[in-house]
């Protein structure tokens, strides 16, 4: 069983947080969603600039204390083709050493964005215990399905 759980997610229009509210009614755990840094309403491309030039764009709750928990679920979109850049950012500022790993994308045109996700938490000196793949227009029915059906896998 999974436990001591945190669910850790950007969301820019919705479809991580509703994934993110399916995974904790599942499996359980805090929910955090992350903030991003003040850009205005050309965010998207700010959060592709802020990353090239390797500054930061997601803002981590001050008081968030990963010793707490034992599973991460962390969480993002696909933007072309990769992890979002704050998806990036947020992994690139968690200490994940000895922690185990729940990844979990949205998109439906891949590319390479698993595998770089997967790469990115590896570094980070995770272990990952199952990789969800949802996409934007499943119905809640669906990725509760696609939760059930990794949390089997994990037992
Ligand atoms: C800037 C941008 C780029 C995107 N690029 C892709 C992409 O390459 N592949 C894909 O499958 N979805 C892409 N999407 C769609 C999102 O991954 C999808 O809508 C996701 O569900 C959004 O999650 P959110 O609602 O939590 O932000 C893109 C969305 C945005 C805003």
């Amino acid at each position: 069983m999974i436990q001591n759980n945190l669910i850790l997610f950007f969301s820019f229009t919705g479809t991580c947080k509703r994934a993110a509210a399916l995974m904790s009614h599942e499996i359980g755990g805090d929910i955090i969603s992350v903030k991003t840094k003040g850009i205005g309403p050309f965010k998207i491309f700010s959060h592709i600039r802020r990353l090239k030039k390797d500054k930061p764009i997601v803002i981590l709750p001050e008081d968030l204390d990963l010793k707490k928990y034992d599973t991460i679920c962390i969480g993002g979109p696909v933007w072309y083709e990769k992890p979002a850049p704050a998806l990036e950012d947020m992994v690139k500022q968690l200490d994940l050493k000895g922690k185990k790993v729940i990844l979990f994308l949205i998109g439906s045109e891949w590319g390479a964005s698993i595998l770089m996700l997967k790469e990115m938490v590896k570094k980070k000196g995770a272990k990952i215990l199952s990789m969800m793949t949802f996409k934007s227009s499943d119905s809640n029915n669906a990725m509760t399905e696609i939760i059930r059906n990794h949390v089997k896998m994990m037992q």
